[in-house]
Protein backbone atom coordinates (compact mmCIF):
# COMPACT_ATOMS: atom_id res chain seq x y z
CA UNK A 1 0.00 0.00 0.00
CA UNK A 2 2.95 2.55 0.68
CA UNK A 3 4.58 1.66 -2.34
CA UNK A 4 1.48 1.67 -4.35
CA UNK A 5 1.06 5.35 -2.83
CA UNK A 6 4.46 6.72 -3.28
CA UNK A 7 4.57 5.57 -6.93
CA UNK A 8 0.69 7.10 -7.78
CA UNK A 9 3.01 10.83 -6.02
CA UNK A 10 5.87 9.76 -8.17
CA UNK A 11 2.96 9.61 -11.11
CA UNK A 12 0.96 12.61 -10.46
CA UNK A 13 4.37 14.66 -10.21
CA UNK A 14 4.94 13.40 -13.52
CA UNK A 15 1.84 14.93 -14.88
CA UNK A 16 2.03 17.84 -13.02
CA UNK A 17 5.31 18.01 -14.98
CA UNK A 18 3.67 17.52 -17.81
CA UNK A 19 1.31 20.55 -16.95
CA UNK A 20 4.61 22.95 -16.83
CA UNK A 21 5.88 21.69 -19.60
CA UNK A 22 2.52 22.98 -21.78
CA UNK A 23 2.01 26.22 -20.43
CA UNK A 24 3.76 29.04 -20.59
CA UNK A 25 2.97 30.49 -17.53
CA UNK A 26 3.62 27.43 -15.49
CA UNK A 27 6.61 27.14 -17.60
CA UNK A 28 7.45 30.55 -16.03
CA UNK A 29 6.55 29.25 -12.86
CA UNK A 30 8.77 25.60 -12.56
CA UNK A 31 12.14 27.62 -13.68
CA UNK A 32 11.98 31.31 -12.37
CA UNK A 33 9.56 31.14 -9.40
CA UNK A 34 9.54 27.86 -7.88
CA UNK A 35 13.03 26.71 -7.68
CA UNK A 36 13.78 29.78 -5.50
CA UNK A 37 10.77 28.95 -3.56
CA UNK A 38 12.26 25.43 -2.93
CA UNK A 39 15.39 26.55 -2.55
CA UNK A 40 14.35 28.45 0.51
CA UNK A 41 12.19 25.76 2.12
CA UNK A 42 15.25 23.61 1.34
CA UNK A 43 18.10 25.83 3.51
CA UNK A 44 15.30 27.23 6.37
CA UNK A 45 14.03 23.47 6.55
CA UNK A 46 17.78 22.02 6.94
CA UNK A 47 18.81 24.63 8.99
CA UNK A 48 15.87 24.73 11.48
CA UNK A 49 16.48 21.06 12.52
CA UNK A 50 20.02 21.37 12.64
CA UNK A 51 19.72 23.56 15.09
CA UNK A 52 16.72 21.72 17.21
CA UNK A 53 19.21 19.01 17.40
CA UNK A 54 21.95 21.37 18.23
CA UNK A 55 19.91 22.42 20.95
CA UNK A 56 18.70 18.97 22.64
CA UNK A 57 20.31 18.87 25.93
CA UNK A 58 23.38 15.73 26.14
CA UNK A 59 24.42 16.35 29.64
CA UNK A 60 26.42 12.85 29.53
CA UNK A 61 28.57 11.11 27.43
CA UNK A 62 26.81 8.26 25.70
CA UNK A 63 29.32 7.07 22.79
CA UNK A 64 27.97 3.68 21.37
CA UNK A 65 31.14 1.88 20.85
CA UNK A 66 32.45 -1.61 20.20
CA UNK A 67 36.02 -0.46 21.13
CA UNK A 68 38.06 -0.42 24.12
CA UNK A 69 37.86 2.19 26.18
CA UNK A 70 41.30 4.28 27.76
CA UNK A 71 41.60 3.48 30.87
CA UNK A 72 44.70 2.15 32.66
CA UNK A 73 48.06 2.71 30.28
CA UNK A 74 48.33 -1.46 30.07
CA UNK A 75 45.15 -2.19 28.82
CA UNK A 76 44.87 -1.81 25.08
CA UNK A 77 42.12 0.72 23.82
CA UNK A 78 40.86 1.50 20.70
CA UNK A 79 41.18 4.84 20.42
CA UNK A 80 38.98 5.06 17.09
CA UNK A 81 36.08 2.92 18.07
CA UNK A 82 36.25 4.42 21.72
CA UNK A 83 38.05 7.68 21.16
CA UNK A 84 38.86 9.44 24.39
CA UNK A 85 40.21 12.73 22.64
CA UNK A 86 38.94 15.51 19.88
CA UNK A 87 41.14 13.82 17.24
CA UNK A 88 40.02 10.56 18.04
CA UNK A 89 36.56 11.55 17.31
CA UNK A 90 37.27 13.20 14.16
CA UNK A 91 38.47 9.72 12.72
CA UNK A 92 36.03 8.11 13.66
CA UNK A 93 33.38 10.30 12.52
CA UNK A 94 35.19 10.86 9.06
CA UNK A 95 35.73 6.68 9.21
CA UNK A 96 31.49 6.93 9.45
CA UNK A 97 30.49 9.58 7.06
CA UNK A 98 33.02 8.55 4.38
CA UNK A 99 33.10 4.85 4.65
CA UNK A 100 29.54 3.92 6.91
CA UNK A 101 31.47 2.08 9.13
CA UNK A 102 29.41 1.48 11.62
CA UNK A 103 27.04 0.05 8.40
CA UNK A 104 30.22 -2.38 7.20
CA UNK A 105 29.55 -4.09 10.88
CA UNK A 106 26.13 -5.16 9.99
CA UNK A 107 25.09 -8.79 10.76
CA UNK A 108 22.04 -10.84 10.09
CA UNK A 109 20.43 -13.13 12.38
CA UNK A 110 18.70 -16.04 11.73
CA UNK A 111 17.03 -19.10 13.43
CA UNK A 112 19.01 -22.25 12.52
CA UNK A 113 18.14 -25.34 14.25
CA UNK A 114 16.22 -23.00 16.90
CA UNK A 115 19.27 -20.89 18.13
CA UNK A 116 20.07 -17.57 16.67
CA UNK A 117 23.02 -17.17 14.35
CA UNK A 118 24.84 -14.81 13.38
CA UNK A 119 26.11 -13.70 9.87
CA UNK A 120 27.86 -10.63 8.40
CA UNK A 121 26.06 -8.52 6.00
CA UNK A 122 28.34 -6.16 3.82
CA UNK A 123 25.62 -6.06 0.66
CA UNK A 124 23.78 -3.30 2.12
CA UNK A 125 27.08 -1.57 3.43
CA UNK A 126 28.04 -2.14 0.04
CA UNK A 127 25.35 -0.54 -2.15
CA UNK A 128 24.40 1.99 0.60
CA UNK A 129 28.38 3.31 -0.41
CA UNK A 130 27.99 3.05 -3.81
CA UNK A 131 24.66 5.15 -3.84
CA UNK A 132 25.94 7.74 -1.91
CA UNK A 133 28.93 8.63 -3.59
CA UNK A 134 27.97 8.44 -6.75
CA UNK A 135 25.06 10.95 -5.78
CA UNK A 136 27.95 13.21 -4.64
CA UNK A 137 30.02 12.46 -7.57
CA UNK A 138 26.61 13.43 -9.88
CA UNK A 139 25.87 16.59 -7.79
CA UNK A 140 29.54 17.85 -7.97
CA UNK A 141 29.37 17.05 -11.65
CA UNK A 142 26.59 19.22 -12.02
CA UNK A 143 27.50 22.19 -10.67
CA UNK A 144 29.34 22.91 -14.77
CA UNK A 145 25.95 24.03 -14.74
CA UNK A 146 26.14 26.93 -12.34
CA UNK A 147 29.63 27.85 -13.21
CA UNK A 148 31.29 30.17 -15.68
CA UNK A 149 34.09 29.41 -16.65
CA UNK A 150 33.65 26.11 -15.65
CA UNK A 151 36.00 24.88 -12.85
CA UNK A 152 39.13 22.29 -13.83
CA UNK A 153 37.94 20.09 -11.20
CA UNK A 154 34.79 19.80 -12.11
CA UNK A 155 35.75 18.98 -15.82
CA UNK A 156 38.73 16.52 -14.19
CA UNK A 157 35.61 14.87 -12.06
CA UNK A 158 33.63 14.13 -15.61
CA UNK A 159 36.43 12.65 -17.22
CA UNK A 160 37.61 10.55 -14.59
CA UNK A 161 34.05 9.60 -14.32
CA UNK A 162 33.87 8.85 -17.82
CA UNK A 163 37.07 6.68 -18.04
CA UNK A 164 36.32 3.89 -19.70
CA UNK A 165 34.35 5.70 -22.88
CA UNK A 166 31.89 3.73 -23.02
CA UNK A 167 28.99 4.92 -25.49
CA UNK A 168 28.67 8.32 -27.13
CA UNK A 169 27.63 10.32 -24.80
CA UNK A 170 29.90 8.06 -22.42
CA UNK A 171 28.37 6.47 -19.42
CA UNK A 172 29.75 7.79 -16.65
CA UNK A 173 30.76 5.64 -13.46
CA UNK A 174 28.55 6.94 -10.79
CA UNK A 175 25.43 6.72 -13.37
CA UNK A 176 25.83 3.53 -13.35
CA UNK A 177 26.55 3.11 -9.94
CA UNK A 178 23.81 5.11 -8.60
CA UNK A 179 21.19 2.69 -11.00
CA UNK A 180 23.09 0.01 -8.96
CA UNK A 181 22.35 1.31 -5.81
CA UNK A 182 19.07 2.26 -5.91
CA UNK A 183 18.15 -0.23 -7.51
CA UNK A 184 19.30 -2.66 -4.54
CA UNK A 185 17.96 -0.67 -2.26
CA UNK A 186 14.39 -0.86 -3.52
CA UNK A 187 14.77 -4.07 -4.26
CA UNK A 188 15.37 -4.98 -0.62
CA UNK A 189 12.71 -2.85 0.53
CA UNK A 190 10.52 -5.25 -1.78
CA UNK A 191 11.68 -8.22 -1.48
CA UNK A 192 12.57 -9.25 2.28
CA UNK A 193 8.56 -9.42 4.14
CA UNK A 194 10.51 -8.02 6.94
CA UNK A 195 11.93 -5.01 5.72
CA UNK A 196 8.72 -4.52 3.68
CA UNK A 197 6.30 -4.60 7.26
CA UNK A 198 8.57 -1.41 8.07
CA UNK A 199 8.52 0.10 5.48
CA UNK A 200 6.70 3.28 5.00
CA UNK A 201 5.38 6.17 2.66
CA UNK A 202 8.68 8.36 2.54
CA UNK A 203 11.01 5.47 2.16
CA UNK A 204 9.68 4.53 -0.48
CA UNK A 205 8.76 8.16 -1.53
CA UNK A 206 12.58 8.92 -1.26
CA UNK A 207 13.63 6.35 -3.48
CA UNK A 208 11.05 6.52 -6.52
CA UNK A 209 11.65 9.70 -6.58
CA UNK A 210 15.83 9.65 -6.89
CA UNK A 211 14.60 7.25 -9.42
CA UNK A 212 13.41 9.80 -11.12
CA UNK A 213 15.62 12.60 -10.93
CA UNK A 214 18.34 9.73 -11.94
CA UNK A 215 15.95 7.97 -14.95
CA UNK A 216 15.20 11.69 -16.32
CA UNK A 217 18.43 12.57 -16.21
CA UNK A 218 19.82 9.63 -17.75
CA UNK A 219 17.48 9.77 -20.59
CA UNK A 220 18.12 13.23 -21.43
CA UNK A 221 21.82 12.13 -21.54
CA UNK A 222 21.89 9.56 -23.78
CA UNK A 223 18.12 9.11 -25.65
CA UNK A 224 16.24 12.31 -25.47
CA UNK A 225 19.28 15.15 -25.35
CA UNK A 226 17.93 18.10 -24.04
CA UNK A 227 19.54 21.41 -25.27
CA UNK A 228 22.23 22.08 -23.08
CA UNK A 229 23.14 25.81 -23.49
CA UNK A 230 19.66 27.06 -22.75
CA UNK A 231 20.25 24.66 -19.31
CA UNK A 232 23.52 26.48 -18.59
CA UNK A 233 21.49 30.33 -19.32
CA UNK A 234 18.89 28.80 -16.89
CA UNK A 235 21.00 28.21 -14.28
CA UNK A 236 23.14 30.90 -14.30
CA UNK A 237 20.19 33.00 -14.58
CA UNK A 238 19.49 31.26 -10.92
CA UNK A 239 22.49 32.34 -9.51
CA UNK A 240 22.80 35.69 -10.76
CA UNK A 241 19.50 36.68 -9.58
CA UNK A 242 18.31 37.43 -13.45
CA UNK A 243 16.07 33.90 -14.30
CA UNK A 244 15.16 33.20 -17.61
CA UNK A 245 12.87 31.01 -19.03
CA UNK A 246 14.25 28.36 -21.72
CA UNK A 247 12.62 27.27 -24.66
CA UNK A 248 12.37 23.94 -25.88
CA UNK A 249 14.11 22.50 -23.32
CA UNK A 250 12.21 19.26 -23.49
CA UNK A 251 9.78 17.61 -21.51
CA UNK A 252 12.09 15.03 -19.70
CA UNK A 253 14.15 18.45 -18.71
CA UNK A 254 10.68 19.49 -16.91
CA UNK A 255 10.57 16.49 -15.51
CA UNK A 256 13.80 16.22 -14.28
CA UNK A 257 13.21 19.65 -12.13
CA UNK A 258 9.74 18.65 -11.17
CA UNK A 259 11.51 15.83 -9.14
CA UNK A 260 14.86 17.80 -7.85
CA UNK A 261 12.72 20.71 -6.70
CA UNK A 262 10.19 18.47 -4.77
CA UNK A 263 13.11 16.22 -3.32
CA UNK A 264 14.39 19.70 -2.18
CA UNK A 265 11.06 20.35 -0.50
CA UNK A 266 10.67 17.07 1.23
CA UNK A 267 14.37 16.29 1.89
CA UNK A 268 14.17 18.86 5.06
CA UNK A 269 10.95 16.84 6.58
CA UNK A 270 12.27 13.29 5.79
CA UNK A 271 14.46 10.31 6.52
CA UNK A 272 16.49 11.86 4.40
CA UNK A 273 18.05 14.74 7.28
CA UNK A 274 19.80 11.85 8.02
CA UNK A 275 22.30 13.75 6.36
CA UNK A 276 22.64 16.58 8.66
CA UNK A 277 21.84 14.51 11.62
CA UNK A 278 24.85 12.53 11.67
CA UNK A 279 26.98 15.01 12.54
CA UNK A 280 25.17 15.61 15.89
CA UNK A 281 24.57 12.53 16.52
CA UNK A 282 25.81 12.21 20.44
CA UNK A 283 26.21 8.53 20.27
CA UNK A 284 29.10 9.27 17.53
CA UNK A 285 30.30 12.67 18.10
CA UNK A 286 31.47 12.60 21.81
CA UNK A 287 34.60 11.31 23.11
CA UNK A 288 34.29 8.65 25.95
CA UNK A 289 36.43 10.49 28.17
CA UNK A 290 33.86 9.25 31.02
CA UNK A 291 36.94 7.39 33.03
CA UNK A 292 38.51 10.80 33.24
CA UNK A 293 36.36 13.71 33.71
CA UNK A 294 33.31 13.54 35.53
CA UNK A 295 30.41 14.83 33.65
CA UNK A 296 27.45 15.96 35.91
CA UNK A 297 24.45 17.16 34.66
CA UNK A 298 24.04 20.97 34.45
CA UNK A 299 20.17 20.23 35.38
CA UNK A 300 20.55 18.29 38.17
CA UNK A 301 18.00 19.25 40.75
CA UNK A 302 19.87 20.23 44.32
CA UNK A 303 19.71 17.08 46.15
CA UNK A 304 20.78 17.03 49.89
CA UNK A 305 23.43 13.73 50.04
CA UNK A 306 25.09 11.85 52.85
CA UNK A 307 28.78 11.30 51.58
CA UNK A 308 30.59 8.18 52.60
CA UNK A 309 32.77 10.62 55.02
CA UNK A 310 30.30 12.13 56.77
CA UNK A 311 28.21 9.16 57.22
CA UNK A 312 31.93 7.92 58.79
CA UNK A 313 31.88 10.52 61.18
CA UNK A 314 28.24 9.85 62.40
CA UNK A 315 28.94 6.18 62.56
CA UNK A 316 32.95 5.66 63.96
CA UNK A 317 31.96 4.62 67.32
CA UNK A 318 29.89 1.99 66.05
CA UNK A 319 32.01 1.03 63.14
CA UNK A 320 35.13 1.03 65.69
CA UNK A 321 33.11 -1.48 67.75
CA UNK A 322 32.02 -3.35 65.80
CA UNK A 323 35.92 -3.97 63.85
CA UNK A 324 34.68 -2.77 60.62
CA UNK A 325 37.65 -1.00 58.93
CA UNK A 326 37.55 2.90 59.17
CA UNK A 327 39.02 5.55 56.67
CA UNK A 328 39.98 8.01 59.86
CA UNK A 329 40.72 6.50 62.76
C1 LIG B 1 19.41 16.34 -6.69
C2 LIG B 1 19.83 16.95 -7.79
C3 LIG B 1 20.08 16.26 -9.11
C4 LIG B 1 20.41 14.96 -9.36
C5 LIG B 1 20.61 13.83 -8.39
C6 LIG B 1 20.54 14.83 -10.81
C7 LIG B 1 20.85 13.66 -11.44
C8 LIG B 1 21.16 13.56 -12.79
C9 LIG B 1 21.70 12.40 -13.45
C10 LIG B 1 22.02 11.09 -12.76
C11 LIG B 1 21.87 12.70 -14.75
C12 LIG B 1 22.44 11.77 -15.82
C13 LIG B 1 23.72 12.31 -16.43
C14 LIG B 1 24.75 12.78 -15.45
O1 LIG B 1 25.04 12.07 -14.49
O2 LIG B 1 25.24 13.91 -15.62
C15 LIG B 1 21.44 14.06 -14.94
C16 LIG B 1 21.47 14.74 -16.12
C17 LIG B 1 21.07 16.04 -16.28
N1 LIG B 1 20.67 16.90 -15.30
FE1 LIG B 1 20.44 16.47 -13.40
N2 LIG B 1 20.27 16.05 -11.37
C18 LIG B 1 20.00 16.95 -10.38
C19 LIG B 1 19.71 18.28 -10.52
C20 LIG B 1 19.66 18.96 -11.71
C21 LIG B 1 19.39 20.36 -11.86
C22 LIG B 1 19.06 21.34 -10.72
C23 LIG B 1 19.48 20.64 -13.19
C24 LIG B 1 19.30 21.97 -13.82
C25 LIG B 1 20.25 22.76 -13.99
C26 LIG B 1 19.81 19.41 -13.87
C27 LIG B 1 20.03 19.27 -15.22
C28 LIG B 1 20.41 18.12 -15.88
C29 LIG B 1 20.65 18.02 -17.28
C30 LIG B 1 20.50 19.14 -18.30
C31 LIG B 1 21.07 16.72 -17.54
C32 LIG B 1 21.50 16.11 -18.87
C33 LIG B 1 23.01 16.25 -18.96
C34 LIG B 1 23.60 15.76 -20.23
O3 LIG B 1 22.88 15.62 -21.21
O4 LIG B 1 24.83 15.55 -20.21
N3 LIG B 1 19.91 18.40 -12.94
N4 LIG B 1 21.01 14.56 -13.73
Amino acid sequence: MNLLTSFIAVLILTLAALGFAYSTGLTYLLTVVIPYAAFAVFMVGFVFRVVQWAKAPVPFRIPSTCGQEKSLPWIRTNPLDNPSCLWGVIGRMALEILLFRSLFRNTRVEILQKRPVYDSAKWLWFFGLLFHWSLLIIVLRHLRFFIEPIAGWINSLSALDGFFEIGIPTLYLSDAAILAGLSFLLLRRLISSRLRYISLFTDYFSLLLILGVVGTGLLMRHFFPADLLQVKNMALGWVTFSPVVPKEVGMLFYMHLCFVFTLMVFFPMSKLMHMGGVFLSPTRNLANDNRMKRHINPWNAPVKVHTYEEYEDEFREKMKLAGLPLDKE
